[in-house]
This record gives structure tokens, sequence and C-alpha cells, in this order.
């Protein structure tokens, strides 16, 4: 099994060599496996009622669409880095929802990822395991992503969020016991999604890059916030609040990182609520569907409330006091009702463990 994950901060800061703060879910996608001696890959999905087949010795860069892509693309990239695995028969299930920003696409790499390590004895360790997978992603499916959703639900640790440098891949373990607090951290599912995520996703990448380049740095992670009044001079409007939204991201990572060591869970929240601020205004990636769980969730006693994932639709978390988890929820889904939304899927969220066997 693999988990989805949330991000507690830290969003598009991935593909700039920044700081995450994901954590692994108490959701997942769920698989079992065994192998094949023909070098066919035939993978069902109970959402789906034919399976997806691929021969295994013919796999290229996107050479299959669809939800086997994801599998497809992980068993690809263990042939492409010398792995000597075959075919397999895999059954798929789970409760992460696809396209809610969960990063349900993720948690089918990395469990598919540790099936194949598994099923073929490949050795691949949990960091290994989530770069493979990150690579299955980036070059045989071909989303553009950062590494964060690969490493949450491979490194994730339950009680704990992951702390990650995505340039140098350090991470820590950092508790977020937050029951024992009191809290709850609630994730609100719209609904929504934009046929044009993909798009934009990559747009804001590439303004990134550019503006990185512009600036003479190998990536944004590389400007310091007391410089970055003066690189913003120097760029036009549309990238001023790409830039600036990074910078501040990946300040506000460590200062969410300093308030957890310190135990200080509910200090988090205005954190989480000036990324979403950000996020809306500068990267330009909220909706009004996202911009309402926030709002109406703060409105009715949330501690800090942002969108989670990548944006433009899916979903928002929202912490809060384990006795206004109630009073949120029913905030949020009115406010969905009047504003003729559809109705929102809100449920609590718990710190859980990365990819593991459970068979
Ligand atoms: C998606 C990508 C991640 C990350 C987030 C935004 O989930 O897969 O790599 O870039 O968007 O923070």
């Amino acid at each position: 099994m693999a988990p989805g994950r949330v991000n507690l901060v830290g969003e598009h800061t991935d593909y700039n060599g920044g700081y995450v703060l994901p954590l692994a879910i108490d959701r997942a996608v769920v698989l079992a496996a065994a192998r094949r001696d023909d070098g066919v890959l035939r993978i069902w999905s109970q959402q789906e009622d034919e399976p997806a087949l691929s021969s295994i010795d013919e796999l290229e860069a996107g050479s299959v669409k669809g939800w086997g892509a994801y599998v497809a693309g992980v068993a690809w990239a263990m042939r492409a880095v010398g792995a000597r695995i075959g075919g397999a028969d895999i059954v798929l299930s789970g409760n992460v929802p696809p396209g809610a920003g969960l990063a349900s696409s993720a948690a089918l790499e990395c469990a598919a990822t540790l099936a194949l390590n598994d099923l073929y004895s490949v050795g691949m360790g949990p960091e290994e395991r989530a770069l493979l997978a990150h690579r299955a992603e980036n070059d045989f499916v071909g989303v553009p992503c950062g590494v964060m959703d690969q490493m949450a639900a491979s490194l994730g640790r339950a009680g704990h969020a992951l702390f990650l440098d995505t340039r140098s891949l350090a991470s820590e373990q950092v508790p977020l016991d937050l029951a024992a607090a009191g809290l709850a951290l609630l994730v609100i599912d719209t609904g929504s999604g934009h046929a044009l995520v993909e798009g934009e996703y990559a747009d804001r990448r590439a303004d990134c890059e550019s503006a990185a380049y512009e600036l003479g740095l190998a990536v944004l992670r590389d400007l310091r916030s007391e410089e970055l009044e003066e690189a913003l001079a120097t760029l036009d409007d549309e990238r001023v609040g790409r830039v600036r939204h990074v910078v501040t991201e990946n300040g506000r990572v460590l200062e969410a990182v300093d308030l957890l060591r310190a135990q200080r869970f509910a200090d988090v929240g205005p954190v989480l609520t000036a990324s979403h601020a950000s996020l809306r205004k500068d990267y330009a990636v909220s909706s009004p569907e996202l911009d309402a769980a926030v709002d109406f969730a703060l409105l009715a006693g949330a501690l800090g409330a942002r969108m989670t994932g990548a944006g433009l639709g899916g979903s928002a978390i929202a912490l809060v006091e384990v006795g206004a988890a109630h009073d949120v929820t029913a905030a949020v889904t009115a406010a969905f009702a009047e504003r003729g939304f559809g109705t929102p899927e809100i449920f609590p969220a718990v710190a859980s463990d990365g990819a593991h066997r459970i068979g």
C-alpha cells in the first residue's frame, strides 16, 4: 500500500529546489501483485471494467495512456535503471480520491514500485523508490511535477510531517501528534477540478525557471529574502508574484518546522493562512471553491486554512480544535450550497506511514 498526502505548507517550492512539509495521510492505494513469466503487465482496477495490458519489453515513454501509465511507467523506469524485472498481475483498490489534489498518482506509483521491487527482489530502499516513481511520472507519464508527492508517499511516518529539502533531499521527521494537542487537520475536497491544471502547472514552472535564469540563479531557492525586493524590481509583473511566492513560502516552511519542533501546533495555523493568501494572489493557483473553503473554515473558527497540492481545484486543509470540526464542516458545506458549488467531502486526515507491505 502507499498513501496519499496533504502538504502542510511549502506549495510549488519543490521544483524550485525549496522546502516542503507534507504528511502521508490515512487514505491509500492498496494493491495485490503476483509475478508473471511472460513479460506482460496486467493491471486490474476495481474502478475500471477492463484491465490495462502492456508488454514490458515494448514500453516507451508515453506508450501507455490513462491510469495504467502510472504502473507501466514504474516498470519502464525500473528497466531504465537496469533492474531485472518481469511481468506482473496487479489488482488495485484504494480510497485516495483521484483529481482531489491528494497525490493519488504518486500513491499508485509508489505502491507499484514497492510491489515490483519486492516481487523481483530489486533491493531499493524508500528514498530510491520515491525517486524512481518520480522519474516514471516525469519521463514516462510526462507530468513535470516535483518530488514532494512521491517522497511523502514513500517516506511518510505516522504522527509526523516530513520536512524535506528538495534540493539536497535531506529530510527530517517532525512531530505532528495533533490529537494529543486536541487538534485535527480537516481535508476539504472541493470536488472541483480544472481541465487546464496540467498546462497551468507547467506554465508556473516555466515562469519560475525563466525568472531564475534572468536573475542568474540555478533555482529560485537560491534567492535570499533579503535580496527579494531588489530582484523583483527587475522582473515583469507576472513573475514578480511567482518569485515572491516561492521565496516567502520557503520561509513559511522553516517557520512551521520550528513551531512543530516546539510542539506549538496551534501556532502553525496563521502560517497556513498566510500561505493561502500568497498562493491566491501571487501564485494565482487558487479557485473560487478553494477560497470559499478557506474563508468559511476560518470564519467558523479554524486556526488556519489553505489550499493543498497544485491548486486550481482539488482540496484545502483546515487546522481546527477538535471541538470546532463540526462547525467548520457545517459552515463550509453551507457556503458551498449557497454558491451552487458541489457538495464538498470533508474528512480528518491523520499523519500515517508511507508505502509498506501489508500482506
Ligand atoms: C503537485 C506536484 C508536486 C508539487 C505540488 C505543488 O502535487 O506533483 O510536485 O509541485 O503540485 O506544491
